[in-house]
């Protein structure tokens, strides 16, 4: 069996998912809000048969498991693969193992050295330009010492299109390797120019200290306030850690990683002594990142604000518990103060918050039971109700335990009677599943995909069918590493070299497409036809997902204005499968079968 099959027999859709958001069974599919954008009514759907998952509301698409690991961390297929690989213990191949990728492995390199050379220019211009008098005298302002400048090698992005395309064509690099490092951006007329113009810049380096890419703030109030490089071969936004390369020996010596929001705040905390401080790239903390603390510490202590804190607390702290397998701890932050001001107003003020941190879900208790009256049946109704679900996230059996002791205290009834009302509302599958259905379980049948396969094989058999390709949209294919080979195979200048862009994981069932023997003769045909089925199986699919997903709006009296956005949706679905009936009918006149 191929990696990919084998991850996807051991992997069950509904836990993966389960972990990003909560989901409610509703009839044969699980429901939740979608983890892609923010929504009040859940229009997010799992659908555990087919393995697969649909958001019918700002997003409107859906996948497999693969594609939703992909879109949730914002990583490629073999990324994805290998987050599975080692979640299922499925032994997943190195995408540059010595021999395959060598040529990949190459030009990373190269582009870490091009970064380099980025942060070095920018970093002597701040120190030496007359240019850069206005940001020096502007981190100045803000408290940064020389030190803390070095130390970050923070630098300036000078007000012009070609001077660091200039700099660094002299030092010998492509113009195509800048634009893939993103340093370098083509504009509408295909001429390239300097991304990062007139900023004050932030390189951002890894673990291993290299230079993955950038982040540049402006000087004064236009907006976007940073630019951040692009995702790159080098640079992945949900994984980098700004600071982590200089935080890694004090997290490891503290035993503890506190996480802050902005590069400024992590400078400023290192320039007053605590080195153990990270922050993510402007958005909700990935596994990955957590991953990365794992390695060090299992302590990690959030610094959030007091308006962001209680929903954050709430929807990932115990995402990030679980993850880390270990509590999380939150610091409040008073009046709407970033760390930087916290620790430049009084140093020993962030080390009392430090030091009285509070785990999350102590934090989500208080929040919770702060604003109810415990004496009365009403509010002891909303505690649990609040409350049960977030204990029932818990994995560790410990930790659940306990918190499900101190709600029943709090509410004032028995353990037991809570423990009931749990595994009633969130039953433990694994604790009930009956053996039959734990075998069941563990032969989840991998769903192959016939027709996908087989449009595969013809695609890769012609390669005159490339001037066709854009009449197949990616989504048809709702195996990930069929739509990977696809993607490939219309982005691939020679169609016979697209072993080189593929994951070495999928390089065996490549193969098996390659093998196949295909039926001669009226190619042109076969392909409009098998092109005319995954349309039409790609419109069915929608429709009875959509459908069902109505009725069940429908049943339980859900808002007039989601029925009417599904409505919506099932027109156009109509509309469009009208045309595919058209066109076959049309098939079978000018061709009839013999
Ligand atoms: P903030 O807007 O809070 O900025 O964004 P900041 O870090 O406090 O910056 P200063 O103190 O005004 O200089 C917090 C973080 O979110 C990301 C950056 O990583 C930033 O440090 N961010 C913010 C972006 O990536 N893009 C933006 O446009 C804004
Ligand atoms: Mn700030």
């Amino acid at each position: 069996m191929s990696v990919t099959d084998e991850i996807k027999q051991r992997t069950d859709i509904v836990e993966v998912i389960g972990q990003h958001t909560a989901l409610a069974k509703a009839g044969r599919t699980f429901r939740g809000l979608c983890p892609f954008h923010s929504e009040k009514t859940p229009s997010f759907f799992v659908y555990p048969e087919q393995q697969s998952w649909h958001c019918f509301g700002a997003c409107n698409t859906g996948g497999d498991v693969f594609s939703f690991v992909m879109k949730k961390e914002g990583i490629d297929f073999g990324e994805a693969l290998k987050l599975l690989g080692e979640r299922t213990g499925v032994a997943v191949h190195s995408k540059y193992e010595p021999g395959v990728g060598k040529k990949e492995k190459e030009q990373l390199e190269r582009l870490y050295q091009a970064n380099l050379a980025a942060a070095q220019y920018y970093h002597n211009l701040l120190l030496n330009s007359p240019a850069a008098e206005k940001v020096r005298s502007y981190l100045a302002g803000r408290g940064l010492s020389s030190k803390s400048i070095t130390d970050f090698q923070l630098g300036f992005s000078p007000d012009g299109w070609e001077f660091l395309k200039k700099y660094l064509a002299e030092r010998g690099y492509q113009e195509s390797e800048l634009l893939t490092a993103g340093l370098i951006i083509e504009a509408d007329d295909k001429r390239t120019h300097d991304r990062f113009r007139n900023r004050l810049m932030f390189p951002i380096l890894d673990a291993k200290g290299r230079v993955t890419g950038f982040g540049g703030r402006v000087l004064d109030d236009s907006l976007p306030k940073y630019l951040n490089s692009p995702q790159t071969p080098a640079f992945d936004k949900s994984s980098s850690l700004y600071g982590i390369h200089l935080a890694q020996p004090a997290i490891r010596k503290q035993e503890m990683a506190i996480i802050v929001e902005g590069y400024m705040d992590v400078i400023i905390a290192h320039q007053y002594g605590f080195s153990n401080v990270v922050a993510p790239m402007g958005t909700a903390i990935t596994d990955r990142q957590v991953g990365t603390i794992k390695k060090l510490s299992r302590n990690m202590v959030l610094a959030l604000d007091s308006d962001a804190a209680g929903e954050e607390a709430m929807l990932r702290g115990i995402v990030y518990e679980n993850t880390l397998d270990a509590e999380v701890k939150v610091i409040i932050l008073p009046g709407g103060k970033d760390p930087d001001e916290v620790i430049k107003e009084d140093k020993s003020n962030w080390q009392k918050l430090v030091e009285s941190a509070m785990p999350v879900v102590d934090y989500t208790f208080n929040m919770v039971t702060s604003k109810l009256d415990l004496s009365t049946a009403r509010d002891k109704a909303a505690a649990v109700d609040k409350l049960l679900p977030v204990v029932a996230g818990i994995t560790n059996i410990v930790r659940r335990d306990h918190y499900l002791r101190r709600l029943a205290e709090l509410v004032n009834t028995s353990y037991a009677h809570l423990e009931t009302v749990l595994s009633r509302s969130k039953p433990d599958r694994k604790a009930r599943e009956t053996k039959q259905e734990a075998t069941s379980r563990a032969l989840r049948p991998v769903l192959s995909n016939p027709l996908e396969e087989y449009c595969l094989a013809l695609l890769l058999k012609h390669p005159q069918l490339k001037a066709r390709c854009r009449e197949l949209p990616p989504e048809y294919f709702q195996s990930s590493e069929n739509r990977e080979i696809f993607i490939s195979w219309q982005n691939a200048e020679d169609p016979a070299l697209i072993k080189n862009a593929l994951d070495v994981n999928i390089h065996e069932h490549l193969d098996s497409l390659l093998g196949r023997e295909l039926p001669y003769g009226n190619i042109e045909q076969k392909y409009s036809d098998t092109v005319l089925r995954l349309r039409e199986r790609h419109l069915r699919g929608l429709e009875a997902k959509r459908a069902a997903v109505f009725s069940l709006e429908a049943e339980s009296g859900g808002a007039s204005a989601a029925l009417m956005k599904l409505q919506e949706q099932g027109m156009e679905v109509s509309v469009q499968l009208g045309e595919v009936f058209t066109q076959k009918s049309r098939k079978r006149f000018r061709l009839p079968k013999p």
